[in-house]
């Protein structure tokens, strides 16, 4: 029987080391997977830190239970560079840092106590992509993704690939394809089975045969009554693959949807049916902890994405992610598009070879996800490589032929090998450039970049980012103009039938290299920063959502006279996805805005623009007395669906905890985010508050970062974590201004 368990606690960790520890335990920090190497403080740090050699054991006891099986640690990701070690003897090196490996210990697996050790190395290796060249992010050492041990019988399933095919016809069918272990001298007959049940386990189709050898290839056919997976919908159906060898089996469980995707010229379909791509580009990194979180943080980062902000892709940029992170888009329905290590940068042979290996690795990994719609294949906008890239493509249209292959460039009239011309057009902020004059566009058309005389299928992957960073905290007008930035282009895609969608740079603020962002260690590139709090930005998405869904109103202003240049607080965007809005001001000044279709003509929702024009004379004549409050109420039909008030004369009021989770587990380390905000009278968070923070964390519980904080622009948010104690633990906050405050949190 096929056995997987949790092989996550109970490790020792050694920032310094000498060689014989590999043979010998030590006792080191007790530390629980996932775990980041190296201190990391919010910004200001420095990046080299933590560009050594570090040593992570473990001892566990067996009892020859597993003696007649096949056992290995399963490792989901390490970076990088790892050796890793049983009792002294190397089993395995891995080179990269994202995609998962298993160091067969059965040959010095003993009964008692044995010692497993991984050395890292957390240098940037020039022969390790995506390392050789600058990259805008951080790769974080540690062990920081789950590991498993692992023991399945002599015979087992090692891949299995479902493919739906027929997807759009009534009666659809499924191409199960499957690699069996160790089959070299297995003489018995091996009786393999597939079931595939619906979401509620009811069994839509079973077959049973008999294989030999190590591939074999089944076709289930004639499915009916199939619920397709989209964006919506996201039905799920389980494949569970048995075989059975000699009264031993094994047993792999695989998810699968049922969908077709497919970018052409005139934009992307899924399942037949158009659908503009909605995106953002996501790091898998967090404050203080690097890469190094658990399931729940991952799950959550997808649910912000489809949920909060109405997205309905993903770019993984700029490497595969946790494995956590792409069953969540299963679930929740968010496209994925995944790509390989590297940025910018193309090595040597050694370099390239290993990053053919990337595309296999990652592409084996996942091509069962229903999420994932495109391959990524080339190096981050590198140059033109025909042999390289050619390679890359082949390879991944021989591993997966259901899925197109893309490759982001920022260069123009580049070679198109690829199935989708994947663009970084950053047009839009050029025009800033000394010296460059191009024409104020926020998007260009397909043909101007790709200089084909064919439209083919074409995605714009990013934009905006380094061309306009702009910070949560940063003045009013800044983020006014980061909206308009960002409705320009998503208005542009929309507009455009040979536009597959846009993807922006970015979902949320990443630590960076002292050589990109803002000196302190941070791109604040994202509609969100680092603890995913949001910009204003970040409605330019969540105003895209029908009002049906989720009624929006936000209104980009921290409503103050004197904030702005000279003051006030005209033009004013409301980014909304109501009919028309009414502004209220003080208690005889109300006015109607209807959505600026004038300015934004293809967006699904435009903002509504309030300026001088939606006043009379003598109306403005109230905006020069006493500042007041201001209600804006939004309409759909003629019904008010959605209030938003701000008060002229804010005064600290008290702070409000929010934990996204109140329930944590105790067995693996589970983390919730804590949003803390500083409120004014009527309940919003006050723009500019920075008072500091103390936390404290009663044992059960661990704090994530520092345990002294400031507000930033009103909010301070940190992650807390379980440990290994079931029971309660609470979290008590201070501040100098406020009443003490505590939330209390369970671990079961
Ligand atoms: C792109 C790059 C991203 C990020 C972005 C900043 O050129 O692909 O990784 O650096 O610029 O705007």
């Amino acid at each position: 029987m096929r056995e997987i368990h949790p092989f996550n606690d109970n490790w020792h960790f050694w920032t310094d080391f000498e060689s014989d520890l590999i043979y010998n335990p030590g006792q080191g920090q007790s530390v629980r997977l996932p775990h980041n190497a190296a201190d990391l403080p919010y910004n200001y740090f420095d990046e080299t830190s933590w560009h050594q050699s570090y040593c992570y054991q473990k001892i566990f006891a067996y009892d020859g239970k597993y003696d007649h099986q096949v056992n290995t640690i399963l490792f989901e990701g390490v970076m990088a560079n790892t050796k890793v070690y049983l009792n002294g003897h190397h089993l395995l090196t891995h080179t990269d840092g994202y995609t998962p490996f298993e160091a067969s210990i059965n040959s010095y697996l003993k009964v008692g106590d044995n010692l497993l050790t991984v050395v890292l190395d957390g240098s940037e290796n020039p022969e390790i992509p995506p390392f050789g060249g600058l990259i805008d992010y951080l790769t974080y050492a540690g062990i920081y993704r789950d590991v498993w041990f692992k023991s399945v019988p002599k015979v087992s399933i090692g891949e299995v690939k479902a493919e739906p095919q027929n997807v759009l016809e009534e009666q659809k069918s499924l191409r199960i394809w499957c690699r069996l272990n160790g089959t070299d001298n297995c003489g018995s007959k091996i009786e393999m089975t597939h079931i595939l049940r619906d979401s509620e386990g009811h069994v839509v189709a079973e077959t049973n045969s008999e294989v030999s050898g190590e591939e074999s290839t089944i076709q289930l056919v004639g499915l009916k009554k199939i619920s397709l997976w989209d964006v919506e919908n996201p039905n799920l159906y389980e494949l569970t693959t048995s075989i059975s060898v000699d009264s031993h089996e094994d047993t792999v469980k695989t998810n699968i949807g049922f969908r077709t995707a497919e970018f052409t010229s005139k934009g992307f379909m899924l399942n037949g049916k158009p659908l503009k791509i909605l995106g953002l580009n996501r790091h898998q990194a967090y404050p203080y902890e690097g890469y190094a979180m658990g399931r729940r943080a991952q799950e959550k980062d997808a649910e912000i994405l489809k949920f909060d902000l109405g997205c309905n892709l993903v770019r993984t940029s700029h490497y595969p992610q946790s494995p956590w992170f792409l069953d969540h888009c299963d679930r929740i329905g968010l496209l994925v598009f995944e790509e390989i290590p590297g940025w910018q940068h193309i090595g040597g042979t050694q370099w390239k070879q290993r990053t053919i290996e990337n595309v296999e690795k990652m592409i084996r990994r996942d091509w069962n996800h229903p999420s994932i719609i495109l391959w990524g294949v080339r190096i981050n906008e590198s140059q033109d490589d025909h042999d390289f890239y050619l390679e890359t493509n082949s390879l991944s249209r021989k591993l997966d032929s259901t899925r197109q292959t893309g490759g982001v460039r920022y260069i123009t009239d580049s070679e198109f090998l690829e199935d989708v011309y994947t663009m970084n057009d950053f047009i839009q902020g050029m025009e800033e450039l000394p010296g460059v004059n191009h024409p104020q566009i926020p998007l260009r058309k397909q043909r101007d970049v790709t200089g084909l005389n064919r439209s083919v299928p074409y995605l714009v992957t990013e934009f905006n980012g380094h061309t306009f960073p702009t910070k949560r905290t940063d003045h009013e007008q800044r983020q006014a103009e980061h909206v308009t930035r960002y409705l320009n282009i998503l208005d542009k895609a929309y507009g455009d039938d040979e536009i597959s969608g846009c993807i922006g740079w970015c979902f949320a603020d990443y630590n960076t290299h002292k050589d990109f962002g803002a000196g302190d260690r941070i791109c604040h590139h994202g509609v969100m920063d680092m603890f995913r709090n949001p910009k204003f930005a970040s409605y330019a998405y969540t105003s895209q959502k029908s009002p049906q869904l989720q009624a929006v109103l936000k209104p980009v202003t921290y409503w103050a006279r004197g904030e702005r240049n000279i003051g006030g607080v005209l033009p004013l965007i409301i980014l909304t996805n109501c009919d028309y809005v009414e502004l209220r001001y003080g208690s005889d000044l109300s006015t109607i805005e209807y959505p600026n279709r004038e300015r934004f003509p293809n967006l699904p929702h435009p903002p509504v623009i309030f300026d001088h024009k939606s006043f009379g004379e003598e109306e403005m004549g109230h905006w020069k007395k006493e500042w007041e409050n201001v209600t804006f109420k939004g309409y759909v039909g003629d019904e008010e669906v959605i209030s938003y008030s701000m008060v002229g004369n804010p005064v600290a009021d008290r702070m409000e905890v929010v934990p996204d989770w109140r329930w944590l587990k105790s067995e693996e380390n589970d983390e919730t985010r804590i949003v803390v905000k500083a409120l004014d009278q009527i309940g919003n968070t006050l723009p500019h508050f920075d008072d500091p923070l103390s936390i404290s964390v009663s044992e059960n519980g661990q704090l994530i970062g520092p345990d002294m904080i400031n507000f930033r622009g009103g909010i301070a948010t940190f992650w807390v974590r379980s440990t290994n104690k079931k029971g309660q633990f609470k979290i008590n906050l201070k501040t100098p201004r406020f009443s003490n405050a505590s939330c209390l949190l369970h671990v079961i």
